[in-house]
């Protein structure tokens, strides 16, 4: 390609290599003035970063985590974001496959897997997930759709969210989360599943 729509970072610098924002952001701005990126967006970012990198040049996008059970993005960035004018990109919106209902009890992830190190799949917590998210199989049938697609359809109804950023090992399971942008949930159903993961609380440490 000889142009990148999109060029992000991926965390904050720091120290002891930690690069000023204001330097990171001269470099992108270069970048776009020489025609190689349309965008700039900065992940894994406070509001106070944001402000930085807005104070040296226009920021188009950002990319937090964000899931139905990880809704932390909600207290400051997401409403940053949207009074700013800046796309939200979420990434881990199905926590990692938890929230697809397809990792069951059974399941073990190989010795320094990050998923190892998410509570919610911890075996206690990560029943009161899949209780959750079978009590939402009705909702599935009447949408025919995966309760993947369901989560997915939830996030991205949500103010101020832009884009859901799915990971995908399988062209099938690639498709069928692709198939998850037609789907449109009314207002009974989102409330209802923010009301069910609010009940659900914090994961036990
Ligand atoms: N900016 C950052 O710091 C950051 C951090 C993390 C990720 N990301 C980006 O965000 C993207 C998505 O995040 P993510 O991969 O962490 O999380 P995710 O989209 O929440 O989960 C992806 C995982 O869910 C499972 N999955 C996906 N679709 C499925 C389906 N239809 N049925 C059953 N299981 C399914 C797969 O697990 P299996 O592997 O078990 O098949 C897949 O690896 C990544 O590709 C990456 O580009 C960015």
């Amino acid at each position: 390609m000889d142009c990148l729509d999109l060029y992000q970072t991926h965390w904050p610098a720091v120290p002891p290599e930690a690069t000023p924002i204001a330097d990171t952001m001269e470099c992108l701005l270069d970048l776009k003035r020489q025609g190689k990126i349309r965008a700039i967006g900065a992940s894994n970012v406070t509001c106070a970063q944001m402000d930085e990198y807005r104070s040296v040049g226009g920021l188009d996008a950002c990319q937090p985590r964000y899931s139905l059970l990880d809704l932390r993005i909600e207290a400051d960035v997401l409403p940053y974001c949207h009074r700013h004018g800046i796309a939200v990109l979420a990434y881990s919106p199905l926590e990692q496959g938890l929230l697809t209902g397809r990792i069951g009890m059974d399941r073990r992830f190989a010795r320094g897997e990050f998923r190892n190190t998410i509570p919610w799949f911890r075996p206690s917590n990560r029943a009161r997930v899949l209780g959750m998210l079978d009590g939402w199989r009705d909702l599935c049938e009447a949408h025919r759709c995966t309760l993947g697609q369901l989560v997915l359809a939830w996030t991205v109804a949500q103010s101020g969210l832009t884009v859901a950023l799915v990971g995908a090992r399988k062209v099938a399971h690639a498709l069928e989360n692709a198939a998850a942008g037609d789907l449109r949930l009314d207002d009974v159903a989102l409330t209802r599943m923010r009301r069910d993961v609010e009940a659900l609380g914090e994961p036990a440490e």
